[in-house]
């Protein structure tokens, strides 16, 4: 596929992708490591962390991973600790773990929320917290994986929506604190992409699917290159001028389906 990115441009930089495990994330990962990059990931399962790793280092990239939850500040602060120990100051941090299942907030118990917005919200809050002592500065730049829940209201979402519409305004207000240090900190707000696990939860019919997609403008699914692509604009020089934004890689979903 053509591409406007030179080979190896992510040569010489350290990334910390939490939740780079699967789905959207691996693909980040993946795309990160075949540039050239130093990449470290975390995720809960070990075996998901060394089969990353291994998967990483077996196409030629450099990694390294350690299992951690993101609600943990404690393990998050040692494996951040650990990535920069192995790979050098911090280029790159992604926030990329999610949880999600569909739910009627009636139906869920107030741990269910709470789960939702640990994961999501305090764990963006967490990584990127703990990366600050750690990062290249100036120079670094913060990605957190956002939704469209954070703009839209959706049923059976509101812990979803809830927790990443804070995730949005974190990344604002962190723009603003650390960007006169040189660190820019922005969001990727994706659209449904094929074959996550997200999707699957969100949609586990042929016939759910093509509902999603009516009410995408593009009519289409995304792919995980396509929000890799946009990380890795985010963390090239190109965007040295960008902070504080959500940058939609989603077909047009945030925008509705436009019928009154
Ligand atoms: P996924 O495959 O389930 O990926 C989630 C990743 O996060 C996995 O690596 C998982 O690994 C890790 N994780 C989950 N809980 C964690 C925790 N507490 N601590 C550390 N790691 C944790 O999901 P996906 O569908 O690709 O979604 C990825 C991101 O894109 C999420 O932020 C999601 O909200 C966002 N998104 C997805 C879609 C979509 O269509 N799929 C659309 C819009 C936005 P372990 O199980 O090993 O922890
Ligand atoms: N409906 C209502 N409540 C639910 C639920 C559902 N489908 N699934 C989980 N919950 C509730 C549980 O009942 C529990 O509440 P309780 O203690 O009051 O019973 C709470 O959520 C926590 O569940 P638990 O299974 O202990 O959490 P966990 O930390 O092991 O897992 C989840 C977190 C629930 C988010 C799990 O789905 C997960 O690991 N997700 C990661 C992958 C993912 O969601 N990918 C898609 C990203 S878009």
């Amino acid at each position: 596929m053509a591409t406007i990115f030179k080979p190896d441009c992510m040569a010489d930089r350290s990334v910390f992708l939490a939740g780079a495990t699967s789905g959207i994330n691996l693909g980040i990962a993946e795309r990160f490591a075949e540039e050239g990059a130093r990449v470290f990931v975390i995720s809960r399962d070990a075996e998901k962390v060394a089969r990353t790793v291994d998967t990483l280092k077996a196409s030629g990239g450099q990694a390294a991973g350690t299992a951690c939850d993101v609600r943990d500040y404690d393990a998050v602060d040692a494996a951040v600790k650990d990535a920069a120990d192995q790979f050098g100051p911090l280029d790159f941090v992604l926030a990329g773990a999610a949880g999600n299942f569909p739910a009627a907030a009636i139906d869920m118990s107030a741990n269910g929320f709470r789960t939702v917005v640990d994961i999501d919200l305090m764990g963006t809050y967490n990584v990127f917290r703990a990366s600050h002592p750690h990062l290249r500065k100036p120079g670094a730049s913060l990605v957190a994986i956002t939704a469209p829940q954070a703009e839209r209201p959706y049923v059976m979402q509101s812990h979803v929506c809830a927790a990443k519409a804070g995730v949005n305004m974190l990344v604002k207000c962190l723009a603003l604190e650390w960007g006169p240090e040189g660190v820019r900190v922005n969001a990727i707000s994706p659209g449904p992409i094929e074959g996550t696990e997200g999707m699957k939860r969100l949609a586990p019919t042929p016939e759910a699917e093509a509902a999603v997609k009516a009410n995408v403008a593009l009519r289409a699914l995304g792919a995980p290159r396509d929000i890799a692509d946009g990380c890795l604009y985010l963390a090239g020089d190109e965007a040295r001028y960008v902070t504080g934004t959500i940058l939609y890689i989603d077909g047009g979903v945030v925008l509705g389906n436009g019928r009154f």
